[in-house]
């Protein structure tokens, strides 16, 4: 029995077509599709895992009833190690793991926080999912594109900032939110709050983990609820956006 393969229908993708809707949509996708075979940035001997690295893959695999779980894990440690996760570095961390290409592609491709691409030194996320949008985010994602004289998705030209408009952030109560690589938040974000945090960013100074309390939660909580943050923060009304996209 002749095995059915995909080969041809890929083939095909890649060929010409007469018809204009097709083609169309292939040279103008409503979303820009990825190069499906990028020249790889990494050589076969850069990729690689070390001992220890294979080693914590294993606990992490062992946390989970299927090799699938630790993708999320086994992916978070590849970025830490090269910085950026392109196609060749997804199929290292799939063949690590004995998983599907395609599955922990589907999974570094879903999330902001993997990066696809080289990225600053710092990567500035900006929420603008619905309680930011309302509260000021896209207005505070465009004061920044004007602040550093790049677009959402560039870098600065001195290869400091990257900005990125994301999705919900999990602080909507004190939206607009600004994420820094990842790492600490800043709250209720506003215009002078952006101008400190840019200098602060450019003397190499990230700002603190702040644990923010909402004002509702004061008296039930007896204030903030974390010990393990550098400074504390009692979040305020957000304000209502200028403009909502
Ligand atoms: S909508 Fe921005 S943090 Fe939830």
């Amino acid at each position: 029995m002749r095995l059915f393969s995909l080969a041809p229908l890929i083939r095909s993708w890649e060929k010409p077509t007469n018809n204009p809707a097709v083609s169309d949509f292939i040279k103008h996708p409503v979303v820009p599709l990825p190069d499906r075979f990028p020249e790889p940035v990494f050589s076969e001997e850069d990729l690689v895992f070390t001992d220890a690295e294979k080693e914590r893959i294993e606990e992490f695999q062992v946390q989970y009833p299927t090799p699938e779980g630790a993708v999320m894990k086994t992916l978070w440690l590849a970025q830490e190690k090269f910085g950026f996760l392109p196609p060749e570095v997804i199929r290292l961390v799939a063949d690590t793991l004995g998983i599907p290409f395609s599955l922990a592609y589907g999974v570094a491709t879903f999330y902001t926080q993997y990066y696809k691409a080289r990225k600053g030194a710092y990567v500035l996320d900006v929420c603008t999912c619905f309680s930011c949008q309302l509260c000021g985010g896209y207005d505070m994602l465009h004061y920044l594109e004007e602040k550093l004289g790049v677009r959402e998705g560039e870098t600065t030209e001195d290869g400091l900032f990257t900005i990125q408009g994301v999705e919900c952030l999990g602080a909507c109560g004190t939206a607009p939110i600004l994420q820094v690589t990842n790492g600490p938040y800043v709250h209720n974000l506003s215009r002078e709050k952006m101008d400190a945090l840019i200098d602060a960013l450019k003397n190499g100074d990230m700002p603190p983990f702040v644990s923010v309390t909402l004002p509702q939660d004061e008296d039930t909580l007896d204030g903030n609820r974390r010990s393990d943050v550098e400074s504390t923060d009692v979040g305020r009304t957000p304000p209502i956006a200028e403009t909502l996209e």
